[in-house]
Order: C-alpha cells, then structure tokens, then sequence
C-alpha cells in the first residue's frame, strides 16, 4: 500500500470578500501552523487569491481556485487561465465540480481538458465526480462514477495522472448536511481506485482520493479512517477559520 499523504481542502464556493478572505487567512494560520502530516488547501474565489497570496504564500497553507479555463490565453471573455492561477501562488485547482457541470453545464470533454492543460502548466487538478440521488436509488452510482473517471481521466499519461487528486463528492451530499455512510464512500473511493488501475495500473495505489459532501469536524475522523480516503473537499465548514482548523486537526 502506498503512503500517500492526506489533504483537506477548503471551497469557498461563491463566497468572501477580499477582506473576509484577508480576516480569514491571517486567523487560520496560527491555529493549524504545526500541522505538518497534510497539505491543507483553501479554494476562493478569483476576487481573493491575490489576498490569499499576500497573506499564505510564505505558508504551510496551499492556495486553490475553483475553476479554470483549458487553454493558456485568448479571446476568451471572462476566463481564468491556469497561467493567471500560478501569478496568484495557486498550486491546486478544482476541475468539473458538480455545480459547474449542472449550472455552467460543463461536459465531460471539456473537463477532460481542464484537467489536461491544469496538469500541463503545473497546478494540481481536483477533480470531483459523483452522482445524483436518483442514480444512488437506482444502484447506478458506482458505474455512473467510474465512468466520470474513465472520460475525464482516460488521455493522461502514467505522470500525469499520478498528480490527480480526485474528489468523490456526491452530488445530494452536498450542502445538505447529509453524508454518505462512510462504507458507501469507500466503496466508491475504491471503485475510482480500480477504475484508475485500469488507466495506468502503476499509478493507482499513489493517486489520492477526497470525499466531498456534508464534512464536518465531528465525521471527518470516521471518513479518514476509510482506506480509500485520503482526505476530504470541504465546502460549508471551510468558510469558518476556527471551524476549518478544528476539523483539520480532527483530520490527523
Ligand atoms: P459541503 O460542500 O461541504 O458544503 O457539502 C462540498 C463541496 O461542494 O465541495
């Protein structure tokens, strides 16, 4: 089994102001500047990453945006590229979160290429996957996500794919204080790991795999403790420094 160090990652979502983001980083960093057994990472916004980059880029926190576009520049009114990412001291980027795929109706394809060109220049893709409660009711949740995976997945080279960090989330989890039994999580979390070994079998055992959906300080230990977890996307509880802090020390 590979030793593949764990991270617990902040999403703002749509949420903080330059100087909500500035309070927010100057709080966490005391609370968690001994933790040296993760990689913490905040996702803001676009508006904040310049704050988080004057506030966190000397620190042990990771900085993280939530979207980007896949090509390097252009007339692409309105974009993010990853080349204005890695200006802001981003090191990770969220790729195909469920929200985008429902309201900016992101398909496969193009997060295929997200996931790419984030790779090619350097930042660290999250990827999230996860289905939707019909398909969990139907039993077709574990092919719905292992198919994610194999289209967003499937053009990397062994290299490539090593640096993935993919993010289970599913999608009625999330926001809605429900959380998938931590059995289910690792059965799908195991069922990516599988679906990844039939991409590049090398690489499996060193890719690490997020739950998503509903964390909080008081289940994140019982979602750590899963084999196939490595770590957990955070929505709602990052948004709080005191909070985020707790349940990352919950995390270890
Ligand atoms: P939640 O969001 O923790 O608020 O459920 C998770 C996410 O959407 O990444």
């Amino acid at each position: 089994m590979a030793n593949r160090r764990p991270i617990i990652a902040g999403n703002w979502k749509m949420y903080k102001t330059s100087q909500e983001a500035r309070d927010f980083a100057l709080s966490i960093q005391e609370k968690v500047e001994d933790v040296t057994d993760l990689d913490m990472v905040v996702c803001a916004p676009f508006t904040a990453l310049h704050i988080l980059k004057e506030e966190l880029e000397e620190s042990i926190i990771h900085i993280g945006a939530q979207n980007m576009y896949h090509e390097e520049a252009g007339a692409y009114t309105g974009e993010i590229s990853p080349m204005m990412l890695l200006d802001m001291a981003c090191t990770y980027v969220i790729i195909g979160h469920s929200e985008r795929r429902e309201h900016m109706k992101e398909n496969d394809e193009i997060i295929a290429k997200k996931v790419k060109m984030a790779l090619d220049k350097g930042l660290v893709p999250i990827l999230c996957v996860g289905e939707n409660l019909s398909m969990r009711e139907g039993g077709k949740a574990i092919g719905f996500v292992r198919g994610q995976v194999e289209k967003n997945l499937m053009d990397l080279t062994p290299t490539e794919l090593r640096k993935v960090v993919v993010a289970y989330e599913p999608i009625w989890a999330i926001g809605t204080g429900k959380t998938a039994s931590s059995q289910d999580a690792q059965e799908i979390c195991a069922g990516i790991r599988t679906t990844i070994a039939g991409i590049s079998g090398t690489v499996a055992q060193e890719i690490r795999i997020l739950y998503g959906g509903s964390v909080k300080s008081s289940n994140i230990a019982e979602i750590m403790a899963q084999p196939d977890i490595d770590g957990a996307l955070v929505g709602g509880a990052s948004l709080d420094p005191q909070g985020f802090a707790e349940l990352i020390h919950n995390a270890r």
